[in-house]
């Protein structure tokens, strides 16, 4: 017997190439999962960050929600722009060359893989998201620079297990990681599944690792809550708005790195931002886990095992 065992979607249906249509049947069978009719989030954060893969219903969503909190315009810029602060600061001062981006989006450029493996380029990254547009496009866009590392995990953030266990595939959890999840947590309705989730993965994470988090802010901007509102009549992605509080308290047990909590736009602005400097009511944090980076074991000239720092604290 033979079936379709993998598919690309062009404008929502399912195309299949010549080979695909008889390659032997596999104990499963995927199936499109693609809708067209239905705003997808990533198809329209994609919209909103001037990205071409996303069909009417995304736009016209987008829109919407423009009208309803004019700021959502800039939004994803400002978010991208803190992104690559955050990932430089990373892979420069403190030394991570290991990264978990949950909830990736449709690649772009400035995402966490591009600036990771620009600063560093023996940086190994793990992408991970639940929305098959997303993972089609990693695979097809993301390439690892020569010396680093990329892989792909279709996993919900829901399953923190899963996605430490694939991420093992390519990182090393004896040394630090970096766990980014950037406008992400706003899907996940419940405080208490939001602090089980961190708690899951950071505590894979050894000492010195660090946890990113981008969040959409209640206590900011009223005309958010009209935009959540429309949103959340349209999709089934829920989003929850949360305040500084709530967001902060995430931490507890972490060293905030200055400026701690804050909008994006306020993280460490630098130059290279320019363009980007309207506020826009989201935080942003990033936090390490405290504690003595484990020590790497190398062989010395003398083939004796030894012990190097391969982070600075
Ligand atoms: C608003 S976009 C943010 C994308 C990117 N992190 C950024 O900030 O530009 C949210 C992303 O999270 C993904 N996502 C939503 N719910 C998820 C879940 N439960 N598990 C994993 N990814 C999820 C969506 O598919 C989408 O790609």
């Amino acid at each position: 017997m033979y079936v379709v065992a993998a598919c690309d979607h062009i404008e929502g249906r399912a195309r299949v190439t010549d080979e695909e249509w008889l390659r032997p049947a596999a104990h499963s069978v995927p199936r499109p999962r693609i809708d067209a009719s239905a705003p997808n989030v990533a198809r329209v954060r994609n919209y909103l960050t001037g990205g071409r893969d996303n069909f009417d219903v995304d736009r016209r969503v987008a829109r919407q929600l423009v009208k309803a909190s004019p700021v959502m315009e800039h939004v994803g810029y400002a978010c991208r722009a803190f992104l690559g602060r955050v990932t430089r600061y990373l892979a420069g001062e403190a030394g991570i060359r290991q990264f978990i981006d949950v909830g990736t989006g449709i690649p772009a450029p400035g995402g966490v893989h591009d600036v990771a493996q620009s600063a560093a380029p023996s940086s190994r990254v793990v992408c991970v998201d639940n929305d098959p547009v997303v993972l089609s496009h990693a695979r097809a866009l993301l390439r690892p620079a020569p010396e680093g590392a990329t892989s792909y995990v279709d996993a919900s953030v829901r399953e923190p297990g899963k996605i430490t266990e694939r991420a093992r595939e390519i990182l090393d959890f004896g040394q630090p990681v970096a766990i980014v999840l950037n406008r992400l947590l706003q899907f996940v309705g419940h405080d208490s599944e939001v602090r089980a989730i961190l708690a899951a993965m950071l505590g894979e994470a050894c000492p010195g690792s660090y946890l990113v988090v981008v969040h959409p802010a209640s206590d900011l901007d009223q005309s958010l809550d009209e935009a959540a509102r429309r949103w959340n009549k349209v999709s089934t992605a829920h989003v929850v708005l949360r305040g500084r509080e709530e967001i902060t308290a995430w931490f507890d047990g972490l060293d905030l790195v200055d400026p701690g909590v804050v909008p994006v736009t306020e993280w460490r602005p630098g130059p290279p931002d320019a363009t980007h400097v309207t506020p826009v009511p989201v935080y942003g944090a990033v936090a390490r886990k405290p504690g003595e980076v484990p020590a790497a074991l190398l062989r010395d000239a003398a083939n004796t095992l030894i012990k190097i720092r391969c982070c600075p604290p």
